[in-house]
């Protein structure tokens, strides 16, 4: 090689080296930000996915991690699906990807993927975010910003995040977009699809394509949720009578993030009275066996106000073993920190810091409706958290005309699906036999609620299977 090609070369190494670390240049960030495969993955995916970080406010170092993972087929021609978990506090990595909807879930080793056949990137473009700054990646270098969170500063930094993304991975401006989540989530997804409506009526935009949103097992009415929860412990049998009318008296004007001491105490004696059951899937096994850090956190006062906490703290466990591995870390391009940083699928210090929680998003459905987005709202029924009966007085409040009454729904094998109410400008679907994590516990009758959601048709409301 010649004096002047091992110069060369040496440049290209040199430069190669520096925009490895981040590029101002969104596009070639985008190549960047590629992951090519994921330790203890042994199957091949035909998808393409990237996974790092976009900046959402300079001045304070606040930067949101993303993973997307393509359509299975056909990418530009399939929606792009944000998926938000809650908690708040709670990484949609942890349980969006790794347990619910995402291709890829953990295996019991914690250092092993296995695929997921029921992922939702079979109809859509997956985009998983870790919101807001202290919740699993995400991180801010001002690190008070981490006991600071509260619902308006998410819904603007979620928004700046799209906004940022969309530059850097222009191939999705304009695309036809929704905004799925749970739990918690019942607030950040109202909330940011609000501000999304407004920024592009402002701006006079049109990046973001916001078509709809669909929440899960919602937080989104303090009162009506908190009504419909104490009923549905009791009647569930899960509660003595007399602590059944404390709650009623106690909690039910509570705000459902930030309760009071009596409350507490109150909440405290029903957790008790549940004894060791999985409140997020009442009648499915909790995992019994050397727990004590997640069974430290359901005995916990927020075992009602954490909630977006998983059902299984087995399955839990196995992700935890997994996103802290440094190859793991490393393949998924995260940020490495100066201080000392433990990869958690729940974070405390952001849900006990928890700032503005405002009791209702009725308002924010009445806008959005108005605005004419596809609205859906489902709910697992074995859900002792936000449970059916919560969702049901929720919308009733929203006093909605109807326009196909209640009725069973049917999955392809003619078994009822869960029942559903169409109402002028929501759908109401509920999921038979789900927890908390609807996908989780029914991934193959989720997977039929975000095709119909997405084709804007409703549940099958007769046996696909016709008898003969
Ligand atoms: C946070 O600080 C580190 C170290 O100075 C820097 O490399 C990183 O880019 C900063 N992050 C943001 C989002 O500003
Ligand atoms: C549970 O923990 C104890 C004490 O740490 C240990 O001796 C025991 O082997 C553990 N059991 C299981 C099933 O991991």
């Amino acid at each position: 090689m010649s004096q002047l090609n091992m110069g060369f070369f040496l440049f290209i190494i040199l430069f190669i080296t520096t925009v490895k670390c981040s590029s101002s240049d969104p596009i070639l960030q985008q190549e960047l930000d590629k992951v090519l495969s994921l330790p203890g993955q042994s199957f091949d995916v035909e998808f393409a996915q990237y996974s790092g970080y976009v900046t959402v406010n300079e001045k304070s170092g606040r930067a949101l991690f993303y993973w997307l993972t393509e359509a299975v087929d056909d990418p530009a021609d399939k929606p792009l699906v944000l998926w938000l978990n809650g908690g708040p506090g709670c990484s949609s990595i942890a349980f969006g990807m790794a347990e619910e909807i995402g291709p890829f879930h953990v295996n019991k080793d914690g250092k092993t993927l296995y695929s997921n056949p029921f992922s939702w990137n079979q109809v859509a473009n997956l985009l998983f975010l870790d919101s807001p700054v202290g919740v699993g990646y995400s991180y801010s270098n001002t690190s008070s910003d981490h006991l600071n969170n509260g619902d308006k500063r998410t819904a603007e930094d979620s928004l700046q995040f799209l906004l940022n993304w969309l530059e850097r991975f222009p191939q999705y401006k304009g695309r036809d977009f929704y905004i799925t989540g749970e739990s918690y989530a019942g607030h950040y997804v109202p909330q940011l699809s609000q501000a999304i409506v407004k920024h592009n009526l402002e701006k006079k935009a049109k990046a973001i394509n916001l078509r709809g949103y669909m929440v899960g097992n919602a937080l989104t009415d303090d009162f009506h949720d908190h009504l419909g929860l104490f009923q549905f412990m009791w009647s569930a049998g899960l509660i003595s009578d007399q602590s059944y009318k404390k709650l009623n008296l106690f909690c039910d004007f509570q705000s459902f993030v930030h309760t009071s001491e009596q409350c507490d105490k109150v909440l405290d004696i029903a957790e008790k009275e549940f004894g060791n059951i999985d409140p997020y899937s009442i009648f499915t096994p909790s995992c019994t066996g050397n727990f004590s850090e997640s069974n430290g956190k359901l005995r916990r006062r927020h075992k009602f106000g954490h909630i977006g906490q998983k059902y299984d703290p087995c399955t839990e466990k196995h992700s935890t073993v997994y996103f802290n591995l440094p190859e793991v870390q490393k393949a998924l391009h995260v940020h490495q920190r100066t201080s000392p940083f433990t990869w958690q699928t729940c974070s405390d210090e952001v849900g006990l810091h928890w700032k503005d929680s405002p009791k209702s998003m009725l308002d924010v459905y009445h806008e959005l409706i108005r605005s004419g987005l596809r609205i859906w709202v489902f709910s697992g029924d074995t859900d002792a958290v936000i449970p059916v009966t919560s969702t049901r007085y929720t919308i009733d409040a929203l006093k909605l005309p109807t326009v196909t009454p209640w009725h069973a729904w049917y999955d392809d094998e003619g078994q009822v699906g869960g029942w559903s109410q169409v109402y002028e400008g929501l759908n109401f679907v509920t999921v038979r036999g789900a927890g908390h994590e609807v996908p989780l516990h029914k991934p193959k009758l989720a997977l039929m609620l975000i095709k119909s959601f997405l084709s804007g048709v409703s549940m099958p409301k007769l046996k696909l299977v016709t008898d003969t």
